[in-house]
């Protein structure tokens, strides 16, 4: 029988979320739809308790406020707090789980490494959960809002025994060379892609942005230009849509999937 699925959000228009799903049920030849729904806020509980989906990915700004509408959660999900995939009523948190397949698709090595994180709001959460679980040396947050960067750096130290701290933007031109430097804000997202976070780029460093449209900021570009490495969030964008399926087929469909087939499609629908 033909199976239904759904992003919901709001906005929701700029979604890619549906052509990567079909372009997944396409190549794998899958009976299954995927739609995007604009839900705002106050229609979200008439929503959570009235549709027959077999499956929903949820972006902003419901992460957090559909918990209450869901029987259970995956334990990185209760962990970070915020639920991006929906099955049989359990929540999941498969934005971490993006970030990692990312990282290990571009040969990214994070156990005893150290990272820095522009920004603390959820993708950021999501990403310091992936760094523990893979082991690294240390988490510098960096963010505007100080308060925020200081409760996420102790959420994470109850985690691990990981070293964490907050760094003030001044100190990032004194970071060593090596470090990995993930932006999880939404500086240089389109449209206002001529913004970039302020800071010299070392030779060494890696740097990953959460954002993936452009496919490439202005940020990543300037890193290539120092010959650094730099990875887009368009892969960790993919991997998060494959770690949902993988939940709600209850099979390794990111084992079976054409990826290079996927970003042809996809960036096809990018500005
Ligand atoms: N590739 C993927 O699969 C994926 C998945 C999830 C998210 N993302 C991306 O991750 C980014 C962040 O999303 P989110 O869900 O974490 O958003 P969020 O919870 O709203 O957090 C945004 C963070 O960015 C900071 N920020 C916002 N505007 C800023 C500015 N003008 N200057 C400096 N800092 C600024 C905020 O700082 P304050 O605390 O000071 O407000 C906050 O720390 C977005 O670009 C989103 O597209 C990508």
């Amino acid at each position: 029988m033909m199976k239904n699925f759904a992003v919901i959000g709001d906005p929701i228009a700029h979604s890619l979320s549906p052509v990567l799903h079909q372009e997944i049920y396409r190549q794998l030849g899958i009976d299954a739809s995927f739609e995007k729904i604009h839900i705002p806020p106050k229609d979200l509980h008439s929503f959570m308790n009235n549709n027959r989906l077999d499956g929903i990915n949820v972006t902003i700004p419901h992460k957090q406020s559909v918990i209450p509408y869901l029987d259970e959660l995956d334990e990185s999900a209760q962990t970070i707090g915020a639920v991006n995939c929906v099955h049989n009523g359990k929540g999941y948190n498969t934005d971490w789980i993006g970030f990692s397949m990312a990282m290990e698709l571009n040969d990214v090595e994070l156990d005893g490494k150290n990272c820095v994180i522009l920004g603390a709001g959820g993708a950021a959460r999501a990403i310091v959960y992936a760094l523990i679980q893979s082991n690294v040396n240390s988490i510098s947050i960096v963010n505007r809002t100080k308060e925020k960067a200081e409760d996420l750096k102790q959420w994470a130290e109850k985690l691990s025994d990981i070293r964490v701290n907050t760094l003030s933007h001044k100190y990032m031109n004194t970071l060593s060379h090596d470090n990995l430097i993930i932006n999880c804000t939404p500086l240089g997202m389109w449209p206002n892609t001529e913004v970039i976070p302020e800071f010299e780029i070392q030779k060494d460093q890696v740097l990953v942005d959460t954002i993936y449209n452009p496919l490439e900021t202005k940020w990543l570009k300037a890193g290539k230009g120092k010959g650094v490495k730099t990875i887009s969030g368009f892969d960790m964008f993919i991997a998060q849509g494959l770690a949902s399926a993988d939940i709600w087929f209850g099979e390794k469909i990111s084992e079976k999937i054409k990826l290079e087939q996927i970003k042809k499609g996809l960036k096809s629908e990018l500005c």
